[in-house]
């Protein structure tokens, strides 16, 4: 099972290229769950390079270990405990070492880690990253320190990010955060507070900085990206060529979407995470007519039962969603989709999981994050229903849908067969040291061959000759 959005082999891995060559200090930082906490670990990274500190990859020169944690199911949770268990010796060999728990976990459990855990010496929620410096402070007099104060406004526009363990070809560029949707079964409102749009001026420099730095694609973060809006006054910068400017009065999703991709011509664009309730047919015309925004939504369901879509307070029903998916296969050429499902939520029968299959075969997803309910505490599904599926019961589900989504996917994967894609080069395979791999629009991997002169970051054509469930095969053309 796929558990996250990141690449699973970067769960947990720790990164390092913040360098300043006068900072003294040594930051540990290790990143688990969505792609936003590993954007908000660049964040965190840039203040505290401020502060004397540089990354490193080696735990047992760190001064200050971080852990960017989440809490979305149980067993991600378990996961950080575990790690932390692991410190346990080095801090008793090197006791002045500074233990953080940052993120989700930090926010939901707040003071209780610093009882729970003896380690833990700093607590820090995902909108207290500034106070970062005078929380250390606290923690350099021996003291426990905690913020996990959410905001209405922060957004860390002004903060450049620094990019950490890329591959300097591929970058996330925040442009939400929060969430409102309150989906009955879902920590993030309550850890990540409430839903904020970040000023598309700073989302806009950002974005042409990273074009100035060679990297070639972005893909563009929120909770939810959809329901984008921001309000403020004219262009502070010339971001835009005249032709391209507006005034800046209200900027929706699709608008921002389409003045990125305008800014950036040369990048590809993606975004995530779509939420069906939000989104727009306005955002299906811009990707149409943006040559350089990616033929992609990823459009998470969860099921395809309206009653337990309901309970899921998900906000639009099984039909609706078809629609949504109908309308973005006839306004984009050649469109995929990818999904988020969640099998054995309260009181879900037999029929509704069965509703689940059949809406995945109209669909016919190129692949999916598949997951088993898990409680969350706090969470109106916790307060007012019964987590009454047998996890056996929920285990054969979960292994229904995924071999179903298995077949999708190999059979999306032919699909690409025997016609030439453009592809980004964004690494070396990992079972072929002579491959590439990268991505074709629809977000499938490639791996091929590599020739003379290709190097890391060129868009190159390829042609798919095969594939694998997940994987296409090519040669350069
Ligand atoms: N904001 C995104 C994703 C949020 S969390 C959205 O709109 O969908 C990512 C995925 O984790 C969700 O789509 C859901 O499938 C899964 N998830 C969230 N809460 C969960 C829980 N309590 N148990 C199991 N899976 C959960
Ligand atoms: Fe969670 Fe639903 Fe928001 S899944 S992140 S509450 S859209």
């Amino acid at each position: 099972m796929q558990e996250k959005y990141i690449d699973e082999t970067k769960q947990g891995e720790a990164y390092a290229i913040a360098e300043k060559p006068t900072n003294s200090k040594k930051l540990f930082l290790e990143s688990y769950g969505c792609q936003m906490n590993f954007s908000d670990s660049e964040i965190v990274a840039s203040i505290l390079n401020e502060q004397g500190y540089n990354t490193t990859l080696d735990v047992n020169e760190a001064d200050l270990i971080l852990l960017n944690t989440c809490s979305i199911r149980e067993k991600a949770e378990q996961t950080v405990r575990m790690r932390l268990a692991q410190f346990k010796n080095l801090k008793k060999e090197k006791p002045s070492i500074t233990v953080g728990v940052l993120g989700c976990m930090a926010e939901r459990l707040k003071t209780k880690f610093l009882e729970e855990e003896q380690l833990v010496d700093l607590v820090v929620g995902p909108d207290a990253y500034r106070d970062l410096p005078n929380l250390l402070k606290e923690t350099e007099d021996g003291r426990d320190a905690i913020n996990v104060i959410l905001s209405k406004e922060e957004t860390y526009a002004d903060i450049n990010p620094v990019r950490l363990g890329g591959n300097g070809v591929t970058s996330f560029v925040t442009i939400t955060r929060g969430c409102d949707n309150m989906c009955t079964f879902c920590v993030v409102p309550f850890t990540r507070g409430r839903e904020r749009s970040r000023d598309p001026h700073s989302i806009l420099e950002e974005c042409k900085n990273l074009a100035e730095n060679g990297y070639k694609e972005i893909t563009l973060l929120g909770q939810n990206v959809d329901s984008y809006l921001w309000f403020g006054g004219g262009p502070k910068k010339d971001f835009l060529k005249a032709s391209e400017m507006q005034q800046l009065t209200a900027v929706n999703f699709a608008q921002l979407l389409g003045m990125v991709a305008l800014a950036v011509p040369n990048l590809r664009i993606r975004f995530s995470t779509s939420n069906p309730h939000d989104m727009s047919e306005d955002v299906f015309h811009t990707i149409a007519k943006h040559d350089n925004i990616c033929n992609y939504v990823h459009l998470p369901v969860q099921s395809g039962s309206d009653r337990i879509l309901q309970l899921m307070n998900r906000q639009h029903t099984r039909e609706q969603y078809l629609h949504l998916i109908k309308r973005a296969k006839e306004i984009i050429p050649d469109v995929s989709f990818s999904q988020d499902m969640m099998v054995g939520f309260c009181t879900e029968t037999e029929e509704d999981h069965q509703e689940t299959l059949s809406l995945m075969r109209e669909v016919e997803f190129d692949y999916g994050y598949m997951f088993s309910y898990s409680e969350r505490p706090g969470t109106p599904a916790h307060k007012k229903m019964e987590d009454d599926i047998p996890a056996l019961e929920k285990q054969r589900r979960l292994a229904e849908v995924i071999a179903l989504q298995g077949e999708l996917s190999r059979k999306r994967m032919e699909g690409y067969s025997g016609k030439v894609h453009q592809v980004l080069i964004e690494g070396i395979s990992k079972k072929n040291k002579n491959q590439w791999k990268g991505r074709i629009s629809q977000n499938a991997v490639c791996v091929f061959d590599m020739l003379e002169g290709q190097k890391l970051g060129d868009f190159v054509d390829v042609f798919v000759h095969g594939n694998t469930q997940g994987t296409l095969l090519g040669e350069t053309v």
